[in-house]
């Protein structure tokens, strides 16, 4: 038997036919490359064109065009009266200067309504079972009294005579800024109009008062009140319409009230 290597009949066709098939699926597969898997096309390019034209004309508008163009303009946008902040050396700044009374009042109305408002209301006029500031001697009258009443508490008495039991010491935190604003707010709050200003080294006399105490924490008595307090704070007054910075407290010069 002989083997033949010239293809018969048969095969010629089938090379016909499958070179057929490899034809269309090369034709098949340049038409699929353009599609990516999972299904995503390319974005075709005249996407990227129209977007490219939209964005030009886009910013041409705002740049030139009328009110638009002003968007971009500091001079249009900021607000008259308004002034860029000069933050070389010289000119470094922080809130303006105020009148001393209102500068305390207002560091001591944060102290209050973090430490004292719980118990004697935002009115400060009290409760059954807290006494009123509003018209309390003990907070109007001599300043030692009511810095004491502050660091130390209270008990027995108050200045009604009514006898509420005891106030707790709030000297913890509390810091001479802290007290002179406090006290300052309550003598100036709620009606109370004792129109001076307790300040930060009078505040620093009656927290080395409470420091000399044998027990700082412990609640003072009437009777220990009037025996040791009832007398001022120490330290220069303060002229209530004096100009101060509001962060340094110290009065600013040519700037008078
Ligand atoms: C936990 C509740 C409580 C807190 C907080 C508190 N107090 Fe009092 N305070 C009292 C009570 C109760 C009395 C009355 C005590 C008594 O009758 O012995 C009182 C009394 C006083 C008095 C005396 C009033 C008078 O005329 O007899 C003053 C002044 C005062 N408090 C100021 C303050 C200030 C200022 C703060 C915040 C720094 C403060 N208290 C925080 C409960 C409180």
């Amino acid at each position: 038997m002989q083997e033949s290597n010239k293809p018969d009949l048969d095969d010629s066709l089938n090379v016909t036919e499958s070179h057929d098939r490899m034809l269309r699926e090369a034709a098949a597969v340049s038409r699929e490359k353009h599609v990516d898997e999972g299904g995503r096309e390319p974005v075709s390019l005249w996407i990227f064109a129209s977007c490219a034209v939209i964005f030009i004309f886009a910013g041409l508008a705002l740049g030139n065009i009328g009110s638009l163009g002003s968007l971009f303009d500091y001079d249009q946008t900021v607000k008259p009266g308004y002034v860029r902040l000069d933050l070389s050396e010289d000119g470094a700044q922080g809130p303006p200067p105020a009148e001393a009374l209102a500068v305390y009042i207002k560091k001591g109305q944060k102290i209050y309504s973090s430490k004292c408002q719980g118990c004697h209301g935002g009115d400060g006029k009290g409760g059954p079972a807290y006494p009123s500031l509003a018209g309390s001697e003990w907070a109007l009258g001599e300043t030692q009294r009511f810095s004491m009443i502050i660091l130390g508490g209270l008990m027995g008495p108050s200045s009604s005579g009514k006898d509420y039991g005891v106030m707790p010491s709030q000297k913890a935190g509390m810091t001479a800024v802290d007290l002179a604003g406090v006290m300052t707010y309550v003598r100036n709050s709620f009606g109370n109009e004792a129109g001076d200003v307790i300040t930060e080294e009078m505040a620093a006399h009656a927290l080395k008062l409470a420091e000399e105490r044998s027990d700082p924490n412990q609640p003072l008595s009437k009777d220990e009140l009037d025996e040791k307090y009832l007398a001022p704070l120490e330290g220069e007054p303060l002229d209530p319409t004096m100009m101060i910075d509001p962060v340094s407290l110290q009065p600013v010069e040519g700037a008078a009230g």
